[in-house]
């Protein structure tokens, strides 16, 4: 397994064990009124980390390991993959303060932050097929 599959895959699970400790704060009367109280939308802040954080860079991890070994390539750039992944977590850290305390500067910095992350993935996973 390559290092970019791996750091993305460890990551995943992380966010996995926070979203869901999110989930479950958020099923519980007492620690979800004071998540609430925070002023923004926990359910939305859940949401990304385990849509974003786990199901996202998960599937970025195992796209880095099976698009090489099924086109016969290697990957465009190790230095690009480590940026959109270091941008990925910042964005989506950012993004999720933003809507658990609803601070639009963090919503929309965080957010951006991602959306350049997903542009330069991209890009790296398609230069690494070979369309042949
Ligand atoms: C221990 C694991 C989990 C727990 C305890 C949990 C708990 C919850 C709760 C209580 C809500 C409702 C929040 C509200 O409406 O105020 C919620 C919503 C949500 N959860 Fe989870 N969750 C877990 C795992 C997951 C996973 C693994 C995913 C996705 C991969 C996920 C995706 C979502 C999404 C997208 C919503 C928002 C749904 C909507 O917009 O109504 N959750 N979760
Ligand atoms: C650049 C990346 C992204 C940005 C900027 C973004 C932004 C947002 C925003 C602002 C909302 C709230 C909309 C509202 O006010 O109701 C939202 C909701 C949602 N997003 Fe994202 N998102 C991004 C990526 C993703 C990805 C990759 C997924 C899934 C794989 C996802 C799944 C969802 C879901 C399920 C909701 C609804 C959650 C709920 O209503 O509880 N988002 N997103």
């Amino acid at each position: 397994m390559n290092s970019l599959t791996k750091v993305n895959l460890l990551l995943s699970f992380l966010y996995l064990l926070l979203g869901s400790l999110l989930g479950l704060m958020l099923g519980y009367k007492q620690t979800a009124s004071s998540l609430f109280s925070m002023g923004g939308s926990p359910t939305l802040a859940h949401a990304h980390l385990q849509l974003v954080g786990f199901v996202t860079q998960m599937i970025v991890g195992v796209t880095y390991h099976i698009v090489p070994m099924l086109s016969r390539g290697k990957i465009n750039s190790f230095k690009l993959g480590y940026l959109h992944t270091a941008l990925l977590n910042a964005g989506l850290l950012i993004q999720v303060w933003g809507f658990l305390t609803d601070r639009i500067l963090f919503k929309s910095f965080g957010s951006l932050l991602l959306f350049a992350s997903i542009v330069m993935y991209l890009f790296n996973i398609l230069k690494s097929m070979k369309w042949r």
